[in-house]
């Protein structure tokens, strides 16, 4: 199957998967919720447990809480990075943002909701016979370790801190803060998609290293393409209006030139499908190594 075939499958699958495990009332702050998950977004983050937890012997349907988990914790770093503390963006997914919809309050607490209830989805995952309890809590505590204060809040932290004070410093450590800020403000939770994945379907220490491994590799990747979209994309494919220029944003592009920037991804994409050799039907990886580069939003 083609790779933009097996996109959208997986997508409608994960969109149905999502709304089940949304609260249906009409409250401020269950629309708030439902709102940011529907509309829309690649589901890169839950395509990749599926991915990892398939390569590594696992079902859909044993991980499928755990890949709706991933998205909720994704749609809650969106929805407050987007708040005017941090990022003061107006558009996601091609829609007003939850704080311009919702009000600051809602939109705080819909991205609170989405991340406390995302540890209520990995317990969901206990109920499924084929995953074993201690399988149940090392995932969770993948999952934890990624989107807290070593992860991706660690990095969205560094991320405010450095926005427009960056230039003071000499390259070199700029450039050392922006691979720590891409690490852990991107890449871990993409990380830790592909291993809460495997976790779940009993993988070996060596398949979870690979998998850790390309996740690291394309995770960067990602973001600096994200970096390189906020530049050069067509805004209304993109569904968001490319802030980091004017939020004076420490980037790769910033430091290394749009060139410069695809070159070193370019090298991150070839190490990732280095990294997972060791998986006999890894192709939908190597394809989605590509697409992480070429996408156009
Ligand atoms: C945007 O993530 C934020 C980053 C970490 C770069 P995505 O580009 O995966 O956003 P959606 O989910 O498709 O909207
Ligand atoms: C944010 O990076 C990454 C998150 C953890 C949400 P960006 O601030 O560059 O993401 P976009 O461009 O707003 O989606
Ligand atoms: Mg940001
Ligand atoms: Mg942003
Ligand atoms: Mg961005």
């Amino acid at each position: 199957m083609k790779l933009v075939d097996y996109l959208k499958q997986q997508g409608r699958l994960i969109d149905r998967a999502l709304i089940k495990f949304l609260p249906a009332d009409n409250s401020l702050i269950a629309c708030a919720m439902r709102y940011s998950i529907c509309a829309g977004g690649k589901r890169l983050r839950p395509i990749l447990v599926i991915e990892g937890a398939r390569l590594c012997g696992g079902t859909v349907a044993q991980v499928l809480p755990a890949a709706c988990a991933l998205e909720f914790i994704h749609t809650y770093s969106l929805i407050h990075d987007d708040l005017p503390a941090m990022d003061n963006d107006d558009l996601r997914r091609g829609k007003p943002t939850s704080h311009k919809k919702f009000g600051e309050a809602a939109a705080i607490l819909a991205g609170d909701a989405l991340l406390t209830d995302a540890f209520r989805l990995m317990s969901v995952c206990a109920d499924n016979k084929r995953n074993r309890p201690e399988r149940v809590v090392e995932a969770t505590a993948v999952l934890s370790v990624a989107a807290g204060y070593r992860g991706m809040i660690g990095g969205q932290a560094k991320d405010t801190i450095e926005q427009g004070t960056w230039h003071k410093k000499s390259i070199s450590l700029a450039k050392r803060d922006i691979e720590y800020i891409h690490l852990t403000k991107t890449a871990a939770l993409i990380q830790a998609s592909l291993v809460v994945g495997a976790t779940l379907a009993g993988a070996t220490s060596l398949q979870k290293t690979a998998l850790n491994s390309y996740g690291r590799n394309i995770g960067l990747a990602f973001q600096i393409a994200d970096d390189i979209l906020d530049l050069t994309a067509d805004k209304k494919l993109l569904g968001k209006r490319g802030s980091d220029r004017e939020n004076n944003k420490l980037t790769y592009p910033a430091l290394y030139g749009i060139e410069g920037s695809r070159q070193l991804s370019e090298k991150l994409i070839k190490e990732a499908k280095g990294n997972i050799r060791l998986f006999k039907q890894a192709s939908m990886l190597e394809q989605l190594a590509d697409y992480i580069v070429e996408r156009k939003y």
